[in-house]
């Protein structure tokens, strides 16, 4: 080995080492695997990739970037939310991976060799109307040795654009990479366990609450912040960061509910007055749940907890009340504006979106023209104007999120 090289070889590896470090920051599993992705491709300089998670004996499908398909559409995201799964056995790439745990690097996908168990599959490439050229697949190992999933990135690039192999350092770096990876994956999947945990017992309370509505409300959240602060120029790694603590407080919006007594939460007729205001303190409830100053997210699952229901034109709730909800008297004018902080002014607009679209047992749902007319409509009224924009320029991201987590199931 050159001078040159072992001393590249030793950047690359401080550089692996600090996004460990980063990566091992990140709680939430999606935009970890964003995250992972991201950074695999950033020191391949590679176009796509995708992540699978193993359940069982199949692959999910579980993340994709695609820097081509990104630079034609804002809603490429909607690539994301596809349901998808690969039986693990040799027939395809990653279901070959992931059967042997051996690495597979491709120069060209659509010329493998004809001896070999596995082929290419060429529908993504059909339907999207793009070129898999070169690949690396890489299994996700942890540290007792159980293959989690897989990796996948394509169409390495050299300096000046032009799509080559992947080399040999690549490979051995991405080995590497994927190992810490496989480790904050794992971490990171137990934290959503957790989240969900409390999201049952809430939906036994309240089984309005159900997995699927939460898991919208967040990946509706999520995505509507990507566009929001892409729009505002705010840079990569903030945006990262704020997903991650929006997508777990989005989840818990409505947790505080299981402060609010049953004959409240489970009558069948429309609230009185009185049993109004009481529903109302649920926010308050909830924010009392995250209080801890010491911790980012826990401030802003309390933030959302407080403010999803105030209304940009300050007709909303709960306002400046204090304590934490147990005085049910009235409440006075809502926040209004900027002085609403932006993760509530987004899941407000997220979860009523949902509440609308959604058929539950008390009402049934609206058309889909209807709520985009109405949702139309209260930008500037109940909704912040600009997070309306944002929600209309990815609405196919929201589309394929409805469809991802349907109702009744989860
Ligand atoms: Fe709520
Ligand atoms: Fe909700």
């Amino acid at each position: 080995m050159t001078a040159e090289i072992v001393s590249n070889s030793r950047k690359n590896l401080a550089d692996i080492l600090k996004i460990t470090e980063d990566m091992n920051r990140i709680k939430d599993i999606d935009v970890l695997l964003e995250k992972i992705l991201y950074e695999a491709r950033r020191f391949t300089n590679s176009d796509a990739g995708s992540i699978y998670l193993r359940e069982g004996n199949f692959l999910l499908f579980s993340y994709v970037q695609n820097d081509t398909l990104a630079a034609r559409d804002p809603s490429a995201n909607k690539h994301i939310y596809v349901k998808q799964a690969l039986e693990i056995n040799e027939k395809s790439i990653s279901g070959y991976v992931a059967l042997t745990g051996k690495t597979v690097c491709i120069p060209d996908v659509y010329k493998i060799d004809e001896n070999l168990p596995y082929s290419f599959n060429r529908s993504f490439d059909q339907k999207a109307g793009y070129r898999t050229k070169s690949l690396l697949t890489v299994p996700l190992i942890t540290s007792q040795q159980i293959t989690i999933g897989v990796m996948q990135i394509l169409n390495s690039r050299s300096k000046i654009g032009v799509t080559k192999a992947f080399s040999g350092s690549d490979i051995m770096h991405i080995i590497f990479f994927a190992n810490n990876a496989s480790l904050a994956i794992e971490r990171a999947k137990m934290m959503r366990e957790l989240v969900m945990r409390m999201i049952r017992m809430a939906e036994y309370r309240d089984p309005k609450e159900t997995g699927n509505h939460v898991r919208r409300v967040s990946a509706y959240s999520v995505e509507i912040f990507d566009n929001w602060a892409q729009h505002r120029g705010m840079n990569r790694e903030e945006i990262l960061k704020n997903k991650d603590m929006l997508s777990i407080a989005a989840m818990l919006h409505d947790v505080g509910k299981v402060a609010i007594s049953d004959t409240i939460l489970k009558k069948p007729a429309r609230l009185t007055e009185e049993e109004y205001t009481a529903m109302k303190a649920h926010t308050l409830h909830g924010a009392h749940l995250f209080n801890n100053p010491v911790s980012d997210w826990d401030m802003l699952a309390a933030e959302v907890a407080r403010t999803h229901h105030e209304r940009w034109d300050g007709g909303g709730y709960p306002g400046n009340k204090p304590g934490d909800g147990s005085e049910d008297s009235g409440y006075g004018t809502g926040l209004a504006g900027e002085d609403i902080p932006i993760f509530g002014r987004i899941v407000a607009l997220a979860d009523v979106f949902d509440a609308l679209i959604s058929k539950r047992a008390y009402k049934e749902e609206w058309g889909e023209k209807q709520v985009l007319e109405y949702i139309r409509e209260q930008a500037g009224k109940q909704f912040d104007p600009e997070v309306t924009e944002a929600f209309f320029r990815i609405y196919e991201t929201i589309n394929s999120i409805r469809q991802f987590y349907p109702d009744g199931e989860g």
